[in-house]
């Protein structure tokens, strides 16, 4: 027990002491205390999963459906709750329509590679159609996080289960406002949840941030390419379409994003850089004037967002090449000619802008 935040500071337990300014920014009031991530040295990896384990054992009776995407949180959530109650979790692959190029068809078989028991859910018309008019990113993401629940339910329903268990980790829920704090954005699986659920909902990672994850997915044994794999929000592509996000403009995307991912994955393969900490592309919502041969055309414009983080808390903007960066445009206004005459790179770290644009 610590007496004061700073004999807690000056505890052998703390070896790094992260400063997250955007908290400081958003109440100077709070900021000698919220503004501080405070790492614990004794995080270990291998006591977590087996405390976690057990009290998953405890807990979970019978049967639980979990929300996969194939990304680093659910993926480690879901082995650790498969070491918990074996074949009585079913984790469920949603496809809403906004994820990335291949992305089902890839993580359905990485997932089952690993020994889940998945179920794909094809939910695109479904999405489509909730989103069609919708322009605010709260509303979108509130949206989307109801939606995703109904599909849960529907299959919770099926597989007569009254546990749920998501990915959500610590940055989720503190974005996600509530109490004392500001909300930055309603994360899909916690400010976008609806009131009223039918099943209890277990989150085994909810303390952990990313980097801490990532040790506990390497310490599960998974492959580097999945616990060092890049972060990908859970309202997908549908949060880098500014403004109203239709089947048209998530096939743009999608297409911009595989072509940014891509090069920028090259370019490291290939000693140019290194790899960002995430790197993905975004339709901005107005068009611009551009020339085919000698013929006017107007088209949109797609934004190339490349960061450096620890934890997705804060981050700056990552120094591309721009022998890289023109790679990247060349091929975007070639590939996607009919709909996108400009691209742009961001510049801004977080603060003040948040990684993605919604
Ligand atoms: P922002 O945009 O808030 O993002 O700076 C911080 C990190 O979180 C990811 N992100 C999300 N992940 N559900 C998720 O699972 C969400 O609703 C969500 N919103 C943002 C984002 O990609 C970045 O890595």
């Amino acid at each position: 027990m610590f007496y004061s935040f700073s004999s807690f500071l000056l505890s052998k337990d703390v070896r790094v002491v992260e400063w997250i300014p955007e908290t400081c920014l958003q109440d100077f009031y709070r900021c000698p205390i919220q503004s501080y991530r405070v790492v614990a040295a004794m995080f270990n990896a291998a006591s977590f999963i087996d405390e976690t384990v057990k009290e998953l054992a405890d807990r979970i009776k019978g049967v639980a459906v979990m929300g996969v995407s194939g990304g680093v949180d659910s993926t480690t959530a879901a082995i650790l709750v498969n070491k918990a109650i074996g074949t009585n979790l079913r984790c469920v692959l949603v496809d809403t329509g906004y994820m990335r190029k291949n992305e089902i068809e890839n993580n359905e078989k990485m997932l089952r590679k690993l020994g889940l028991n998945v179920i794909v859910v094809d939910a695109k018309e479904r999405f489509y159609d909730k989103l069609k008019g919708i322009f605010d990113p709260e509303q979108k993401r509130k949206i989307i996080g109801e939606l995703f629940i109904r599909v849960f339910e529907e299959v919770a329903r099926k597989e007569n289960a009254k546990f749920f268990v998501q990915g959500t980790i610590a940055p989720d829920w503190i974005e996600s406002g509530g109490g004392l704090r500001d909300r930055i954005k309603s994360h899909h699986n916690v400010g976008g949840l609806p009131e009223k659920i039918e099943f209890e909902i277990v989150e085994p990672l909810r303390d952990l941030y990313k980097d801490e994850v990532r040790v506990v997915g390497k310490e599960l044994g998974l492959p580097e390419e999945l616990y060092g794999r890049q972060p990908f929000p859970g309202p997908g592509l549908a949060v880098r379409i500014l403004g109203e996000a239709d089947p048209a403009s998530a096939g743009i995307v999608r297409e911009a994003c595989a072509i940014a991912e891509e090069e920028i994955e090259k370019a490291a393969a290939n000693g140019e850089m290194s790899r960002p900490w995430q790197y993905f592309a975004v339709l901005l919502p107005c068009k611009t004037v551009g020339v085919h041969g000698d013929v006017r055309v107007y088209g949109n414009i797609i934004a190339v967002r490349a960061v450096e983080s620890l934890d997705g808390m804060s981050a700056a903007y990552s120094k591309i090449p721009h022998a890289v960066l023109e790679r990247i445009s060349v091929r975007i206004t070639n590939t996607l000619k009919d709909f996108v005459t400009r691209v742009v790179f961001d510049v801004t770290n977080k603060p003040p802008g948040t990684i993605e644009y919604e």
